[in-house]
């Protein structure tokens, strides 16, 4: 699909079965969503412009390349989206974090703002908006929607499974955002749940099951 990239690697692969299994317990669960959050940290910040700077190495003066511009902000739809941020952070130790926390209306599943946080000039940021499930889309799309209104320009979504209804919305409603997802699952079931999936990624991740 236009617009999307499917992170294709044979870790992410065997990482994201041991994840999948319903007996995997939090830490092991935990612990994985934070290693395929660097595998991933690496192909989604391919694109980060560099400038040289002058620096000495303990032989000799150099131009070397660094991380140009402001620091990248990460963005955390929580709850589920802080086991991905975290990893990132780990990667990306200087990158800003904003917060954006939407819950589901249990009527009609759509999402309610009751938090938000974010550096300031977004606009000159690479802002990279994380939440594990892609599952219809709405939170992504109400949490792009109010970061786009912060002032963010150039935004990428990273999730870790995504269902094709909720990738087919996002891409909708925000052409302009690039998705990258390590998978892209069958379905959604009747509560909304991606299938195969993994469950509740954040009951899984805090061990709230
Ligand atoms: N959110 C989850 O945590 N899991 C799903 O399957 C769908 C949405």
């Amino acid at each position: 699909m236009d617009g999307v990239t499917l992170i294709d690697h044979p870790l992410i692969k065997h990482k994201l079965t041991i994840m999948r299994k319903k007996q995997t317990p939090s830490p092991l669960f935990r612990a994985l969503l934070r290693e395929i959050s660097l595998l991933m940290g690496y192909e989604v910040t391919r694109h980060l412009p560099l400038e040289n700077v002058d620096i000495e190495t303990p032989i000799t003066a150099m131009s070397a390349p660094k991380l140009a511009g402001r620091k990248m902000c990460i963005f955390s739809i929580l709850r589920a989206g802080e086991g991905l941020a975290q990893g990132l952070l780990d990667l990306i130790p200087g990158a800003r974090v904003g917060h954006v926390g939407l819950y589901r209306d249990p009527k009609d599943l759509k999402a309610v703002e009751y938090y938000f946080k974010a550096p300031t000039h977004l606009d000159q940021r690479f802002s990279l908006v994380v939440d594990p499930m892609l599952a219809t889309g709405n939170s992504a799309i109400a949490a792009l929607t109010r970061i786009k209104k912060a002032g963010a320009k150039e935004i990428t979504f990273l999730c870790l499974l995504a269902a094709p209804e909720g990738l087919k919305a996002l891409r909708a409603a925000h052409p302009d955002v690039h998705i990258f997802t390590a998978a892209i699952d069958e379905k959604l079931n009747e509560k909304s749940y991606i299938v195969p999936g993994l469950g509740d990624a954040g009951d899984r991740i805090f061990g709230t099951l």
